[in-house]
């Protein structure tokens, strides 16, 4: 490994909000966060470089993505993910989550229905509601130790006021990649009804040996017919807070409803930052990457090894992609309340809690694995002590 991921670079005072802001967010100063996704560790030091001749310029006016940066995720899907997209089904905009927003508004009125798959990314839900939508719900079903979609209740699910879906793929906070076999099946009855597939594929490069991540629109000519796939390097290369996002839809009618939102609130300039930070970690990062997955896996590995010795109450899930371990702590009896306080105010360790994603989050808690491993260690042992 050329990377140094174990070495806790300290984040404290950037404004981050995963660990400047634990008071807003929880009332409670100074918990170990491992909360939200993004990585503690550093971005690889081609993006560094390139951020800082971007800054170096000093001049930071109206910018737009150089074409030299659409063809770096042009040739990445390619390489990557086997996907061959083009150009011209590329639109710019400020965020997956805006994105997605805007996606709603774009494919659907108010007070028709968009379906989600809890548990799953909060902000899907939120969306949904705060654009005056009704949230349709199609709970993954828990068979054993793996989640699946489930297509019969899905089918009963959609009405004729049914617009969207919003398929998280791979899915957080559950860590599935979903197969070829379940895409199809689910594309199969979304083409059938004509429900738009929102697919957020912002986690498709965080997936694990074993697993190969799929686009969806990329299945066959009839499902890119219906997807509109958002996407990021800011999820892979930890630039979150450089804010930026594609949508890419290679059908002409879905692209220009979604390129009239964007016109409605006037989002045509791009963040000359992201920009280039994209554009570099698209050609250079591929090896960086490949290290980070790796030390996550191991994260993984030290989690279970944990878990199974000290806390053998506690269900881990396959982390088959995401960073993201999904938890079952319902074995050891507390509420939710009880499990929040126990890690909160006891252990003084920040995680999402379970119920934030919706139905069958209840008794889970997520942790951000993407964290040098004496940071795990130190909320392991802090959490077991609190959970016993
Ligand atoms: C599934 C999913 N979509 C979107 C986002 C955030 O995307 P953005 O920061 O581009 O709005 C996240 C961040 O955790 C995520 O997990």
């Amino acid at each position: 490994m050329t990377y140094d991921f174990d070495t806790p670079v300290d984040r404290r005072g950037t404004a981050s909000i995963k660990w400047d802001f634990s008071r807003r967010y929880t009332g409670i100063d100074g918990l170990l966060p491992l909360w939200v996704a993004d990585m503690d560790f550093p971005a690889c030091s081609e993006v560094v470089e390139a951020l800082k001749r971007r800054a170096e310029h000093g001049v930071f006016g109206y910018t737009l993505e150089p074409e030299s940066c659409y063809q770096a995720v042009i040739d990445w899907m390619k390489r990557r993910h086997g996907w061959e997209i083009r150009r011209g089904w590329m639109l710019s905009a400020p965020g997956v989550v805006p994105s997605l927003n805007l996606a709603l508004q774009a494919y659907s009125q108010a007070g028709e229905r968009v379906i989600i798959q809890p548990p799953v990314y909060y902000p899907f839900r939120e969306s949904i509601i705060n654009n005056g939508r009704q949230v349709a719900e199609n709970p993954l079903r828990l068979d054993g130790q793996r989640y699946t979609m489930d297509f019969d209740q899905l089918e009963r699910l959609i009405d004729d006021q049914t617009r969207a879906l919003i398929l998280c793929s791979p899915h957080n906070p559950v860590a599935r990649v979903w197969s070829r076999e379940e895409l199809e099946r689910l594309v199969e009855i979304c083409l059938r009804h004509g429900i738009v597939i929102l697919s957020d594929e912002i986690h498709h490069d965080l997936v694990f040996p074993g697993h190969h991540h799929l686009p969806t629109a990329s299945l066959s000519a009839e499902a890119a017919s219906i997807t509109v796939t958002f996407t990021s390097a800011t999820k892979t290369f930890n630039l979150a807070g450089l804010g930026c996002s594609l949508a890419i839809a290679s059908d002409e009618e879905l692209r220009n409803r979604f390129s009239a939102s964007l016109k409605r609130i006037w989002s045509d300039a791009a963040n000359a930052f992201s920009a280039a930070a994209t554009e570099a970690a698209y050609r250079h990062g591929e090896s960086w990457l490949e290290q980070v997955l790796e030390y996550v896996q191991g994260n993984y590995r030290f989690l279970a090894a944990v878990l199974s010795e000290r806390l053998p109450e506690a269900r881990l899930f396959p982390l088959e992609g995401t960073y993201l371990a999904w938890v079952d702590l319902r074995a050891l009896g507390y509420t939710d309340e009880q499990l929040n306080r126990r890690i909160r105010e006891r252990a003084r360790v920040w995680l999402d809690d379970g119920p934030m994603f919706g139905t069958g989050g209840a008794g889970f808690q997520r942790i951000n694995l993407a964290c040098p491993r004496s940071t795990l260690e130190r909320a392991l042992e802090a959490m077991v002590r609190a959970l016993r």
